[in-house]
């Protein structure tokens, strides 16, 4: 595994765009695993600026998604499907048919997680997966619970993550109370995983993530057992590395 802290949210986002712009530039096909949440906005921002200064074409690249809320109308703008848009691919050349997420519509829970599975297995090996960290070891909306997901799977929300996540909602009641997300086994068949993570708030879970034991309790710690693991992290979320 590959550490590298960085000074603060400015330069951990720098350090992981170069990361991903590195593999778009070597590989101009390859296929993406992104994620949401407020950690990677800032990697996204500095993909559009190099795209916009001709450094990153996205004209060929794949992507495909962790998780969407289920429940969600695309055109709502706390779907993980506006957020995508809205922050990445509204702003570069991407082919819009080339991006994946998991279809928060779809109400049959068992037939939205296969029909992912299935853009899944389309779409083939993931060159780098970027993964952000939540504050109970989620990745994706993989809870912590008895066992490792292996594909999609729909996720009741743990009472943290519905408390973390409101703060983009009107009110806590808004916040979808399911989530289809991509499954560890998934996650774990990337060629590379990109986590990142920001401010203290993350410190303690990104500490126990990587160092302590590998449990389900803790999802984020099966990353321990993945040949190429990066992670980018600020001085803040590194606060109990040595
Ligand atoms: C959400 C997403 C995760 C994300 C996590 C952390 O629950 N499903 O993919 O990693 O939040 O979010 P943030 O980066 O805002 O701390």
């Amino acid at each position: 595994m590959k550490i590298f802290k960085e000074k603060n949210y400015d330069k951990m986002s720098e350090r992981a765009a170069h990361i991903i712009a590195a593999e778009v530039i070597s590989n101009p096909k390859c296929l993406l695993g992104l994620a949401t949440g407020s950690t990677p906005e800032g990697l996204y921002a500095k993909l559009v600026e190099w795209c916009d200064q001709g450094i990153v074409d996205f004209s060929k690249v794949r992507t495909v998604n962790l998780d969407e809320y289920k429940g969600l109308p695309k055109e709502n703008d706390q779907s993980y499907y506006y957020f995508m848009n809205d922050k990445l691919f509204s702003h570069v050349n991407i082919d819009k048919k080339n991006t994946h997420l998991p279809d928060g519509t779809i109400e049959d829970a068992d037939a939205a997680c296969k029909k992912y599975d299935e853009v899944m297995e389309e779409q083939g090996e993931i060159a780098i997966q970027l993964l952000g960290l939540g504050h109970n070891g989620h990745i994706g909306f993989n809870e912590p619970s008895n066992g490792f997901s292996v594909g999609t799977n729909c996720v009741e929300l743990q009472a943290s993550t519905i408390e973390a996540n409101k703060r983009f909602f009107e009110k806590e009641e808004d916040v979808p109370r399911f989530a289809y997300t991509m499954g560890i086994g998934s996650i774990m068949k990337a060629k590379k995983i990109l986590l990142v993570a920001n401010g203290e708030g993350k410190a303690e879970i990104l500490h126990s993530a990587l160092t302590g034991p590998v449990t389900p309790k803790v999802p984020a710690s099966i990353l321990q057992l993945h040949p190429n693991v990066v992670v980018v992290a600020d001085e803040a979320a590194m606060k109990y590395f040595k």
